[in-house]
């Protein structure tokens, strides 16, 4: 089976209705081994239908099925024969286009709750009598449509899950993709393999040979690759793709913006160069960053001139790649899926926050054709990618570290001088937090830099000196998180080492906000 980006496997189609979920069934579909993909609603029949899924999922999503401008859904996705499971948002649609009945209650809110399991179900077999769920309280089915089978209730009796097998459409009014439903990946697992009759053949192993294979397509027998290398995971990993699908045909080129994490950038050259004898091209462009940020302290303000900095120095860089060699044609970027859906999300990106520093603007400045090899991927999914190609594991599991850098952990202007302040006080943060056990249990944590001064004494002497903020969260998607409840003892020796080793910081404050509502970085 041929799907759009060009792997044979079986695919799933998500239809997004903008539940905060979505990405969320598209995990645990894809921990079933089963490939899919989330496409906004307004798809359109033949998106969906080239991609000849064996089955398609409707998520949930915050409107009301009678609101005037409520996603709809196509009629004629009901006649294509293909399984359907609808799940909250994507129930009440079922039970409407279908000719059940559905009341607006005017309440929208999640919380658990219990269903009780009333008879033989596809969709619900292995389940207990009685089950904890993760509802969405919003509309109620009141009826299911004609030739559908209630298959659960709630405790107040209403309607929350109704099926015909024959016809292979299924509805939950609950969630059976977060963890809040223990046993929702059952319900998930019944859809997949019993109803649409997935075998589960998605392995890395495959996807590294079938993405070499698409590279090697794209690029041809002569073209050029340019690919900038940040150190994180993901541009390290869609380069060694690139390279062993075209070799020396790969132009890496690592633009040191000098505001990256302490030591990092020696590391990054020196793994690739030496470990894995990947040509680099380095540019240490930390002076023009500066100089670009001097003045500056508006957030979006610094993320801008990072953005442009970064493609100016790119194009200089790359024409002098250029001038040295033939000229490269296309741009390999390390975008993941979260990207992409990010940036198409159902009524465009939901909120912009931040804007999202990932070299916007090159390919069409540069006139490249983009390769995107991990596009179709989760990061958990890259890190497994890029164990199975053989990266130092250290890099597979290094935390996620912003395009901007240190500069958006820099509140206020920055500096030569606070950039290095802030290098030294991170290292050792991580450091203390790697000699506790806990980098890998931790999603993310990293220290901040605030644009505040307070008092204390060192000795005998009144100091007046920078505050730091330490930052660590616990997450799986980084679109909410948690913060991390790290060990009084391991705060305490950052905070006192931090103090004693780095001249200019006098006082430590741990952060202990969620996203949202705040966000995981200060910027
Ligand atoms: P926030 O702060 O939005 O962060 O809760 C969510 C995740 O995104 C990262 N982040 C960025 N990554 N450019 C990036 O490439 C940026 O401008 C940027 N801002 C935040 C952040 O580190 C976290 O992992």
């Amino acid at each position: 089976m041929e799907s759009v980006s060009g792997t044979a496997h079986e695919n799933v189609v998500i239809l997004d209705y903008g539940s905060q979920y979505t990405q969320l069934i598209a995990r645990r579909v894809r921990e079933q081994r089963v490939f899919c993909e989330i496409l906004p609603f307004g798809a359109g029949l033949q998106e969906i239908v080239r991609r000849k899924p064996s089955g398609i999922i409707l998520s949930g999503g915050p409107d009301s099925v009678y609101e005037s401008g409520a996603p709809g859904l196509d009629r004629e996705i009901l006649h294509l024969g293909m399984p359907i499971l609808g799940i909250c948002y994507g129930m009440q649609l079922l039970a409407h286009g279908l000719g059940g009945e559905v009341a607006a209650t005017g309440r929208r809110e999640y919380g658990h709750a219990e269903i009780d399991i009333t008879g033989p179900s596809v969709l619900l077999k292995g389940l207990s009598r009685r089950e904890r769920v993760w509802m969405s309280h919003g509309d109620e089915t009141r009826r299911q449509p004609p030739e559908f089978d209630v298959s659960a209730t709630t405790a107040s009796g209403g309607i929350a899950a109704f099926e015909n097998p024959g016809r292979r459409i299924f509805a939950i009014g609950f969630h059976p993709e977060v963890a809040h439903t223990p046993r929702g990946v059952e319900v998930l697992r019944n859809f997949l393999f019993a109803v649409c009759g997935c075998r589960g053949d998605w392995t890395m192993k495959g996807f590294a040979e079938e993405a070499v294979a698409r590279i090697r397509d794209q690029v041809g027998e002569r073209g050029r690759v340019l690919c900038g290398l940040s150190g994180g995971v993901d541009s390290s990993v869609a380069a060694f793709l690139i390279h062993r699908a075209i070799g020396d045909r790969l132009i890496s080129l690592f633009i040191d913006t000098g505001l990256l994490r302490k030591d990092e950038a020696r590391h990054v050259l020196s793994m690739f160069r030496e470990k894995f004898h990947l040509p680099v091209r380095h540019r240490d462009a930390g002076d023009r960053f500066l100089q670009g940020l001097a003045g500056l302290d508006d957030p979006e303000a610094k993320r801008r001139i990072i953005g442009e900095t970064f493609i100016r120095v790119f194009e200089e860089e790359a024409g002098e790649a250029a001038a040295s060699g033939p000229q490269a044609q296309f741009l390999g970027q390390g975008t993941i899926y979260p990207d992409l859906i990010e940036s198409r999300s159902v009524k465009g990106p939901s909120v912009t926050i931040k804007t999202h520093h990932n070299v916007g603007g090159l390919p069409e400045k540069m006139s490249l054709r983009l390769v995107e090899p991990l596009k179709d991927l989760f990061k958990d999914e890259v890190r497994a990618l890029g164990r199975n190609l053989g990266l130092d594991e250290d890099l597979v599991r290094r935390h996620p570290f912003p395009g901007p850098g240190l500069a958006v952990r820099i509140l206020g202007e920055v500096t030569a001088e606070r950039v290095r302040l802030l290098q030294e006080a991170d290292a050792i943060f991580i450091e203390e937090i790697r000699r506790a056990n806990l980098y890998d249990g931790i999603a993310q944590a990293f220290a901040v830099l605030l644009p505040v001064r307070s008092v204390g004494v060192m000795g005998d002497l009144r100091t007046y000196e920078n505050v730091l903020a330490l930052r660590a969260v616990d997450t799986a998607d980084f679109m909410t998180a948690e913060w991390s409840r790290l060990p009084y003892d391991l705060l305490a020796r950052s905070s006192s080492r931090i103090v004693n080793e780095v001249r200019g910081i006098n006082r430590v404050v741990y952060d202990v906000s969620s996203k949202p509502p705040s966000t995981i970085e200060w910027e």
